[in-house]
């Protein structure tokens, strides 16, 4: 891995074959339709920055990371992002993909002026858990609240 070249640069609307196949190896899910409202919404011209990257390795996207910026949003005056998927492929796992991303997506928030990084994680999701812990990311002061529609 070390000798192979990496290259990580902004999300295109080539990628999402790449990126369904890498979602699917990690959650044993297709979800082509999901991705493919995601593409559209990122990759919208009026959308305002796509700030959604991948990772190639070899000329291979090997890894992946969607996020957004929002100002004013939620009462929220500050600008901030969040990340909504993350994921690297299982071959690739573990070589560094997923922090290299998440180095140059704070890299490039920094520079759009955000100030606070958002994501959510599910409670028992120990792994993406942990990966978010060990690189800086703390319990929130907002709350998500949930209402089940019966
Ligand atoms: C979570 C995920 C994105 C992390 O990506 P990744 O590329 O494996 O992440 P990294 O390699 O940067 O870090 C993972 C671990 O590998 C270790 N690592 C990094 N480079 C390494 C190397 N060269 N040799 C050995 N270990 C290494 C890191 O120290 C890290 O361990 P830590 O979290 O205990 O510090 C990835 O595992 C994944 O896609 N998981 C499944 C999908 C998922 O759950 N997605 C979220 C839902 S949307």
């Amino acid at each position: 891995m070390a000798t192979r070249e990496r290259l990580i640069r902004v999300l295109r609307a080539h990628d999402i074959d790449a990126v369904v196949a890498i979602d699917a190896a990690a959650s044993n899910d297709e979800r082509r339709a999901y991705y493919e409202r995601k593409f559209e919404a990122i990759l919208h011209p009026r959308h305002n920055i796509n700030t959604s990257i991948v990772c190639e390795i070899d000329g291979r996207v090997a890894g992946f990371l969607m996020g957004d910026i929002y100002t004013g949003e939620y009462g929220i005056p500050q600008a901030s992002a969040t990340i909504d998927t993350l994921g690297v492929h299982p071959d690739f796992q573990h070589h560094g993909i997923g922090a290299d991303m998440l180095d140059q997506f704070m890299m490039n928030m920094k520079g759009a002026g955000v100030n606070r990084v958002y994501t959510l994680v599910n409670w028992d999701d120990f792994a993406l858990e942990r990966f978010f812990s060990r690189r800086g990311f703390a319990p929130s002061r907002r709350i998500n609240l949930e209402y089940r529609l019966p």
